[in-house]
């Protein structure tokens, strides 16, 4: 079992992450007296709605829709619908039991409720346990935009229980993964437990690697909690990935991570003094995991998407956070007729 009591610079929150087994037995003395309700999706509540039952007898289910396409603002708002049926109040607390997705719509909605409410996280995807559960940042798309719409509202707790990992599929395994190397791209330390690891995808590997991945990240939010700064580096592949997520769809956010890492390893050789050796293998790493072919991707409208990406600082310029040597990172900002350019130049060369 390892904990983690984070109290990030700046901020007044609390929290507390916990990697442990039968986490879901535990969570009714975690919830002590107060009102509960539990947020999940279908498929979660497919797979562990018994177990939750037994746990939490008597506290309400509510269900969204599975997927990235429901993370709306209409899923908010039928989820505070419900929480405002089950009569919660201030003191009440909100579980959000899922992957990312129910985690940001969840982690929203109880900073919504009654202006904040406690919430604590269950993370059941190997994404969700090493990134999005951690740091307190919760969102809904809108407008055409990935997580347009939310707040900073760390959780009470964190509750992270490898066993969840048994029925992922192994595409939602290579969707964590897309962010632990992330991770990996800026710990020199993680790249090399990664670069080692024979079987990327082995469940006994990925259970001593979550905590450490959580360690990580949460040196970064202590010091940067609202991303004014540092936490900016966690960003790394994600303009691109969030880019061609937006133009594409069709696979799923780890996955366009990974192709993220891809295409801005060679932007960063491009324009800045990076180490070629330590790229080459960054990207051997990204195409161990990657099914997909980097090549196929419809780059011009991921361009055009890049430049409504909320990390932009300038009209008319997209600003991504490069790999560049180990454990190092830059932020590059090009303008847009430049990057648009790269982008397809980067896709022959991927050829
Ligand atoms: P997800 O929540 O859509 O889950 C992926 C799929 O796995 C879903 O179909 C879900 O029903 C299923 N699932 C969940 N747990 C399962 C389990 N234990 N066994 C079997 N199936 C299970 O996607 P995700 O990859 O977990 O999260 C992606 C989301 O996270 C994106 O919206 C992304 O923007 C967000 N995100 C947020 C942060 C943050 O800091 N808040 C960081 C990274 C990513
Ligand atoms: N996933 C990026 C962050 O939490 O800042």
């Amino acid at each position: 079992m390892r904990s983690f009591s984070v109290t990030a610079k700046g901020s007044v929150e609390k929290c507390r992450i916990l990697c442990r087994a039968r986490v879901l037995s535990g969570l009714k003395e975690k919830i002590g007296g107060r009102r509960a309700f539990v947020f999940t999706d279908e498929n979660v509540l497919g797979l562990y709605g018994k177990a939750i039952k037994r746990a939490l007898p008597d506290v309400p289910v509510y269900a969204m829709k599975a997927g990235e396409n429901f993370k709306t603002p209409q899923t908010l708002f039928d989820l505070l619908g419900k929480m405002a049926e089950a009569k919660l109040n201030r003191t009440s607390v909100l579980v959000a039991l899922g992957g990312g997705v129910v985690g940001d719509v969840g982690g929203l909605a109880a900073s919504l409720y009654m202006r904040g409410i406690a919430c604590i996280q269950v993370p059941t995807t190997l994404l969700a346990q090493v990134d999005s559960s951690v740091g307190g940042k919760t969102a809904v798309d809108f407008c055409g935009v990935k997580n347009l719409v939310g707040a900073f509202h760390q959780p009470e707790l964190v509750l992270v229980d490898p066993a969840f990992l048994r029925t992922l599929p192994p595409r939602e395994l290579r969707c964590g993964l897309g962010e632990i190397i992330k991770h990996g791209a800026l710990d020199g330390e993680i790249f090399d437990r990664l670069v080692a690891q024979e079987d990327l995808f082995d469940l006994k590997f990925l259970a001593e690697i979550v905590p450490e991945n959580i360690a990580y990240k949460l040196s970064v939010v202590r010091r940067d909690p609202h991303e004014t700064g540092l936490r900016r580096c966690l960003n790394l592949g994600h303009t691109t990935g969030h880019a061609l997520e937006l133009a594409d769809g069709a696979l799923s956010h780890g996955e366009y991570v990974l192709l993220g890492i891809l295409y801005e390893a060679r932007l960063a050789r491009a324009h800045t003094e990076c180490d070629g050796k330590y790229l080459d293998a960054l990207e051997a790493l990204c195409r161990r995991v990657l099914v997909c072919d980097p090549a196929t991707f419809d780059v011009e409208n991921a361009a055009t998407a890049a430049l409504l990406d909320k990390k932009n600082t300038s009209a008319g310029t997209v600003t991504i956070t490069a790999p560049a040597k180990k454990g190092e990172y830059v932020l590059l900002e090009l303008p847009y007729g430049a990057y648009a350019r790269e982008l397809a130049s980067i896709r022959r060369e991927l050829c």
